[in-house]
């Protein structure tokens, strides 16, 4: 029987080391694109795809994430007597009801599958949906939206993929496909960070997950996989293996890798360029300081 997806798990206990020294003290996903961080735009991703409760998987030093959700009356005072109503709007639009969101911690960070396993009581038997907020997706229609329309046909679990160049697959998890119907490709195994040339197709899993409750008895019973860290796609795998559906999406959109510095950077750069407020002035900046590289060359 399929279920509806409700709860969507927001994992962010990463170190971030490469935003080091930023992230000693800014969580990653505070980070800002022009001026939203990256955490709103994932959970107005989720909003938009039916998610009702967010569980965040944090750790030390994040407490600057857990106070972006909060309430802010006496800033909502000062805009609404200074007549600030779309900045109290834009704010309010960032507040959560009470009860939506749930903080557990990792309190080590031994893996993105093991930061998905500590909300296992929050998560109880439901399909659940996961978010890596520093994958950022442009799309008319939000990826995960898109998901949880492909999944009330298909069941089972979903990841989100997108081809990559051969070179770069042994920095993702990569998909062995079975077969492939318009944007939903049935699979039949998957490798975390396969060795350069042993990647069974140039399938990359993204950021965005729908995964059966199934899941996280995985997780209990899995080794340690690449990188010493308790890898979510071996749980995935171990599907495939007890004869359960895994399926990739292959999402409409445009995706920014924020948890790199150029990927950050290229994000930032069409995230302004879309916005009206900054197109014109930002636009004739980045065309002077384009012409000004060439012909210093
Ligand atoms: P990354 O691989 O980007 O790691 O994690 P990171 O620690 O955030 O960043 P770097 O590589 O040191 O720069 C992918 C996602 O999984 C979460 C991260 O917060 C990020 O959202 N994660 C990773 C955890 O929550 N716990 C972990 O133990 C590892």
């Amino acid at each position: 029987m399929k279920r509806k997806v409700t709860k969507a798990i927001f994992p962010v206990a990463g170190l971030g080391t490469r935003f080091l020294p930023a992230t000693k003290s800014v969580p990653k996903e505070i980070m800002t694109l022009v001026d939203r961080p990256l955490i709103q735009y994932a959970i107005d991703e989720a909003r938009a795809a039916g998610i009702k409760e967010f569980i965040f998987v944090t750790s030390r030093g994040k407490s600057a994430l857990e106070d972006y959700f909060d309430q802010a009356p006496d800033l909502e005072n000062s805009l609404r007597k200074a007549g600030k109503d779309e900045l109290l709007k834009t704010l309010k639009e960032t507040s959560m009801d009470s009860g939506a969101i749930a903080y557990i911690r990792q309190h080590r960070p031994l893996g993105l599958g093991h930061a998905v396993w500590c909300a296992r009581r929050l998560v109880g038997n439901e399909p659940f949906a996961v978010i890596l907020p520093d994958d950022v997706i442009a799309a008319e229609k939000p990826c995960l939206q898109q998901m949880v329309e492909a999944y009330e046909e298909t069941g089972g679990s979903m990841v989100a993929t997108m081809e990559v160049s051969p070179e770069k697959t042994s920095s993702y998890g990569v998909l062995d496909v079975a077969s492939q119907t318009g944007d939903v490709v049935t699979v039949k195994g998957m490798v975390e960070k396969p060795a350069a040339g042993t990647a069974p197709s140039n399938l990359a899993v993204i950021g965005r997950y729908i995964l059966s409750p199934k899941i996280m008895q995985n997780l209990n019973r899995i080794e340690k996989g690449a990188g010493g860290e308790l890898q979510l796609t071996d749980a995935i795998a171990r599907e495939m293996d007890e004869g359960r559906d895994v399926f990739g999406y292959r999402f409409d959109g445009k995706r920014y890798d924020c948890g790199s510095k150029a990927g950050y950077l290229q994000a930032m750069v069409a995230f302004a360029l879309e916005r009206e407020d900054l197109r014109d002035e930002f636009g004739a900046y980045l065309t002077e300081i384009m012409a000004l590289r060439t012909t210093a060359r």
